[in-house]
């Protein structure tokens, strides 16, 4: 048995591109569409009951589009509305981006501490601490919200001062709290890893949501044998809609893959 049809990604903007470079690198014949809701990004400085809201319209966007799997690559909409948006694809396999990296976490930690960095939207929830104490253990999580990050991501401030002084402002204290782990629990954060890792040094092990996300997808689609058969370039023939500045995001969704892709479509969501 094999599905030929795209799988959907959903984030708030740009951030789960790095879902989906994963997923091009594990599985390169499948094909993507892509939904980034630019236009009301950020989330992860909103209230529950607006990224719910956003959440699921985008969700519904995407089902419509007759995909074979939903991932929801963005942390602050798992946190928020994984439930809700779980229930409206009913029989379509979906997962968020929070089980998977707190699983790897887990396996990895020698002292049972882990740290977890994202937005204030995923940190409040406490998503990623119930979630690793749900998989068990005797484990103690530390919960740090770090919102200047996305902006400095965004504004392509990958590797300067500015994001060095964020990083030690956000970072040292999880340090003195001796975790060993530290999961970006925002998908916009997979680009800071050097800065990140440089902070805290290479004792500690970074633990990237987005790679962990596309190997269970792998894992889903295989189980399910839905995998594509189809012998072409997925990342190609994949669709990036987004709600806002289409241009842009076309020129951004380019560098971040390093080649030049289809255009870009603009696509109204909701109640916009
Ligand atoms: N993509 C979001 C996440 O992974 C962060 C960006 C936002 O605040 O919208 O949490």
């Amino acid at each position: 048995m094999s599905d030929n049809r795209p799988i959907g990604i959903l984030d708030s903007g740009l951030g789960g591109l790095t879902v989906a470079r994963e997923i091009f690198r594990l599985m390169p014949h499948e094909k993507i569409i892509y939904l980034g809701d630019n236009a009301r990004a950020p989330y992860g400085h909103r209230s529950e009951d607006v990224i719910r809201k956003f959440g699921l319209q985008c969700a519904k966007h995407l089902i419509d589009q007759d995909i074979k799997m939903l991932i929801v690559a963005c942390n602050t909409i798992t946190s928020v509305a994984l439930e809700q948006i779980e229930e409206c694809v009913r029989d379509l396999p979906s997962i968020g981006v929070v089980l998977p990296g707190a699983r790897a976490a887990v396996l990895r930690t020698a002292e049972k501490k882990i740290g977890v960095i994202g937005t204030k939207a995923t940190i409040r929830t406490g998503a990623y601490t119930k979630a690793i104490q749900s998989i068990g253990g005797d484990i103690r999580v530390f919960e740090r919200e770090s919102p200047l990050f996305v902006p400095l991501v965004e504004e392509g401030l990958l590797d300067r001062d500015v994001t060095r002084s964020a990083a030690q402002h956000y970072l040292y204290e999880l340090l003195d709290l001796g975790v060993d782990c530290m999961i970006l629990g925002c998908s916009h954060y997979s680009l800071l890893m050097e800065v990140i890792q440089g902070t805290v040094g290479t004792r500690i092990q970074l633990l990237d949501s987005a790679l962990w996300t596309a190997k269970e997808a792998q894992d889903i689609l295989t189980a399910l044998k839905i995998l594509s058969v189809s012998k072409g370039d997925g990342k190609a023939e994949s669709r990036f809609l987004f709600t806002d500045k289409i241009d842009q995001m076309e020129r951004k969704v380019s560098q971040f893959f390093g080649s030049q892709l289809t255009s870009a479509e603009y696509v109204i969501i909701g109640d916009m």
